[in-house]
């Protein structure tokens, strides 16, 4: 796992739009095939949102051969609703890229049969060739997507029960109160995420730092489930210094040093 800590989020938000631009560019520079991305919601990707835009918009890179899966999306909210998944990523991402409609992939809250639009959705992830990368961003808990504490680190596609607290954290969105916030959503599992070639998962701000904590230096365990991340052969948590705030001195200065090394300064 590799740690890229960064002054503050728009630093960090920064490092990690070029990063998956530079990922979008490389792959279309030696082959055809689209670049299928994964996908997070939550205030946290909002800024690499913003400077994907940018980009898209000056030229620097293109979506229109990109494929992307969302990674979650709440149970019977409508799909018009301004806090579905749905309504954030068109406001904050694609409405303003060149990513094709038939390319955006959301999971369906509203579908008759939610256990087969789930199945479905793996396929449809399959059938694109499986994830060049995901990206993710995390709850104050420690959960990946909407993989609660305890959800298997084997868990795909399927839907979930949220938790009281993640409910009272995503209050903020539903007029403060958390029995307006649906009490079942979908997800991508555990397992759908690591299956990406490689992850990157943001994480801004001291309230994100136990869960950091817990990923980073505790064990791989399905109480913090993006501490399935530890087993994965290319990892990346891009944080803020808050972020890391609980994280161990000498925890910090090995990823300091890890990516001064590497980046030869
Ligand atoms: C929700 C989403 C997660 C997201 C998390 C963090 O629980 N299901 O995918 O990572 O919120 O949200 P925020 O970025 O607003 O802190």
């Amino acid at each position: 796992m590799k740690v890229i800590i960064r002054k503050n989020s728009a630093e960090g938000s920064l490092w990690t739009a070029h990063y998956i631009a530079a990922k979008i560019n490389e792959k279309a520079a030696k082959s055809d095939k689209p670049f299928v991305i994964g996908l997070c919601t939550g205030s946290t990707p909002i800024e690499t949102y913003a400077e994907l835009i940018r980009m898209v918009k000056a030229g620097e890179v293109s979506f229109k051969n990109v494929i992307s899966f969302n990674m979650d999306e709440y149970v019977g909210l409508p799909v018009e609703h301004p806090e579905s998944y749905h309504s954030f990523m068109h406001k904050y991402l694609f409405d303003h890229i060149d990513e094709p409609a038939e390319n955006i992939h959301i999971l369906d809250g509203n579908a008759p049969d939610l256990g087969a639009e789930c199945e479905a959705y793996e396929k449809a992830i399959a059938a694109a060739g499986g994830f060049d990368l995901f990206l993710g961003g995390i709850g104050e808990d420690g959960h990946i997507a909407f993989n609660e504490p305890f959800s298997s680190l084997e868990s795909r596609t399927r839907v979930v029960t949220l938790t009281r607290d993640t409910r009272e954290v995503n209050a903020r969105f539903f007029d403060g109160d958390w029995e307006k916030v649906p009490a079942q959503a979908m997800s991508v599992g555990v397992a759908t995420v690591l299956s990406a070639k490689e992850v990157i998962i943001i994480a801004w701000g001291s309230k994100k730092a136990r869960a950091l904590k817990d990923a980073i230096e505790g064990p791989m365990s399905h109480y913090c489930t993006v501490s399935g991340l530890q087993a994965h052969p290319a990892g990346t948590i891009v944080c803020d210094e808050q972020a890391v705030g609980e994280l161990k001195v000498n925890s910090y200065r090995y990823f300091k040093a890890i990516e001064a090394a590497e980046s030869g300064k």
